[in-house]
């Protein structure tokens, strides 16, 4: 066994790459129209790393320098024995940051093992506030459900919430203002995120495309919001509405490239590494781990030498009508 180099990931662009993002599940028990298609299949269990190659593989990660994950999906918080994996991982000195990503709907029951797990972070997803649309948007989703979420987990003392909001142009973007006073109202932050083009789902994209320079602008228009430099190590850019402590974010794929200063990788549900959300090459790591049961070394070296093929930017494209990536975003994870 040989021991890895100890300059950690960094790419050809010479960026430090800190970040793993870790789908452990493709299935999600919403159906969002933006993400999924309504007749989605979801891969055979065996084909989805298990929770032990999951924890297996982040502390790999974080013996290449990785210090913060983000647990994602389709929904984590769906995947059975969830607790088990965000025990090992809460045990993981060198991993200095664990962040979550959810729907919100079982974060409920959850919220409590999530604090003692030290998540720092949650980001849940919240495209309505009123049932009816959220359930058009959702397909499956309970809006009460969600809402039951967001207490428990203010309950238990988190303070690092997130709302994350993909506005549509004629579906929720009229809702933008109302969003951001609940978030206010909460004292979380908001990010909005514009419609990325990640698998074929039943809508044009470009129908409902809406920038995130008109959102702020209507925002502006309402709110006094103060420009920031605030990063909370991803690509948005957050405005500080004044007198509160809600910050309000925006994640621009197609109005602004936030590709210079990435900083993450994302390793898929069945264990594919992505080195960049919008292109296709991946790494598959799956036959390594179940192939060196015992010897880490191949699996540290093949993610040192996927470096080399990290991309300089993603390339999105909203005038050819077709999904620039054919993944779903649930596939890669959020
Ligand atoms: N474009 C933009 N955001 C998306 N999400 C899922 N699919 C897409 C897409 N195609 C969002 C979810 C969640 C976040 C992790 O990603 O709503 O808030
Ligand atoms: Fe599930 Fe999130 Fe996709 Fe909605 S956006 S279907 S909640 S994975």
């Amino acid at each position: 066994m040989q021991n890895p180099p100890s300059l950690g990931l960094i790419d050809q662009f010479h960026r430090k790459i800190n970040y793993l993002r870790l789908s452990i599940t493709d299935r999600c028990d919403f159906r969002c129209v933006y993400c999924m298609s309504d007749d989605m299949q979801f891969l055979p269990r065996d084909e989805v790393l298990s929770l032990e190659e999951s924890l297996r593989l982040v502390k790999i990660f974080t013996s290449l320098g990785v210090t913060k994950l983000r647990v994602t999906g389709g929904e984590p918080l769906v995947r059975k024995n969830i607790t088990w994996l965000f025990e090992g991982l809460s045990q993981i000195e060198d991993l200095k940051e664990i962040v979550l990503t959810t729907n919100g709907s079982q974060l409920a029951h959850h919220a409590h093992m999530l604090k003692t797990s030290r998540v720092k972070r949650i980001n849940i997803s919240l495209d309505s506030l009123d049932p009816i649309l959220f359930k058009k948007i959702t397909r499956t989703g309970d809006l009460d459900k969600v809402m039951l979420g967001i207490n428990e987990a203010i309950k238990e003392g988190f303070s690092n919430l997130k709302l994350n909001t993909v506005l549509m142009k004629d579906v929720n973007d009229h809702e933008a203002i109302d969003l951001v006073n609940f978030a206010i109202n909460k004292k979380m932050d908001i990010s909005f995120i514009e419609e990325m083009p990640l698998g074929d789902i039943g809508h044009k994209r470009k129908d409902t495309f809406i920038s995130n320079d008109e959102v702020l602008k209507k925002l502006q228009a309402h709110f006094n919001l103060i420009p920031t430099t605030f990063t909370s190590g991803g690509p948005a850019r957050y405005w500080q509405i004044a007198n509160q402590s809600t910050k309000i974010g925006f994640i621009s794929p197609h109005s602004h490239n936030f590709c210079d200063t990435c900083n993450r990788v994302r390793v898929s549900s069945k264990g594919e590494l992505f080195l960049c959300l919008g292109q296709e090459e991946k790494i598959e790591l799956m036959p390594l781990l179940r192939q060196h049961l015992d010897d880490d070394w191949p699996i540290q070296k093949a993610i040192l030498e996927s470096m080399r093929i990290k991309p300089e930017s993603h390339d999105f494209n909203l005038e050819t009508n077709k999904p620039s990536v054919i993944r779903f975003m649930s596939h890669t994870g959020g």
